[in-house]
């Protein structure tokens, strides 16, 4: 690894890790900030997208396309479909897809569409390190799939769609676009998440509560296996 990139999608996934990193130097680009720091030795920048795929594709390609950034870690917070995690849990994508992709009216399945694939594993490599990591620090950390879509899912309903169609362990709005784009350009990757709601009705008043602690969770971590890679 050459060049490092850090994404989250909210300024509140990424303010951690500004404090942690704490000497960088700001560039404008594309109507967003990317920060770049130097971390004993390692080149690193650091953004957060704004939510959404969109915005999500449009930072991670700037981070290796423009920033020449060749690996990417994605660090933020996720709702919970598996029962087993709960709030502040952290998991790690093995592999991601995007629930809300649906030309099924042609026959076929959810969250295809050709030329493209239904689920995009993450880096074997890096989820070894965060392993490994996890085993260091003896935090617990669940590895399973994120499904991806443009919508807060509150509902009962979206989620057990979503946990049927994709045996899906957590939801959010930007991994598997993110995935997309760094499977396309060939950069190793994972995206790494803080459950802050469980996705159901109460999930807007948890994701208001819980947003801060969680993103802090999820970039503690992170910042331990930056140290590793
Ligand atoms: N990110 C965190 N919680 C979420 C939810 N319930 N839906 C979509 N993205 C989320």
């Amino acid at each position: 690894m050459n060049k490092l990139a850090i994404m989250g999608a909210m300024q509140e996934e990424i303010d951690p890790l500004l404090e942690f990193f704490k000497d960088y130097k700001t560039i404008e680009y594309a109507d967003n900030k990317y920060y770049e720091v130097n971390y004993k030795g390692l080149d690193i920048v650091i953004a957060h997208s704004k939510i959404g795929k969109v915005f999500a594709s449009l930072t991670a390609s700037t981070l290796i396309q423009k920033f020449s950034c060749d690996t990417l870690l994605f660090s933020g917070v996720a709702g919970a479909i598996n029962s087993k995690l709960n709030i502040g849990d952290l998991i790690v994508a093995t592999k991601l897809c995007q629930h809300d992709l649906d030309i099924t009216a042609f026959g076929h399945p959810n969250g295809y569409v050709p030329g493209g694939k239904v689920f995009i594993d993450s880096s074997k490599e890096l989820l070894e390190v965060a392993k490994k990591v996890a085993k260091n620090e003896n935090l617990k950390v669940i590895e399973g799939v994120i499904a991806t879509g443009d919508q807060f899912v509150h509902s009962n309903e979206r989620k057990e769609f979503i946990e049927k169609t994709f045996k899906a362990d957590a939801l959010e709005m930007e991994g598997a676009s993110v995935a997309v784009i760094c499977d396309a350009l060939d950069v190793p990757f994972f995206i790494l998440r803080a459950i802050s709601d469980s996705a159901n009705g109460e999930a807007n008043f948890d994701f208001d509560e819980f947003l801060n602690s969680s993103a802090k969770i999820s970039s503690n971590y992170l910042v331990k296996i930056v140290e590793e890679v």
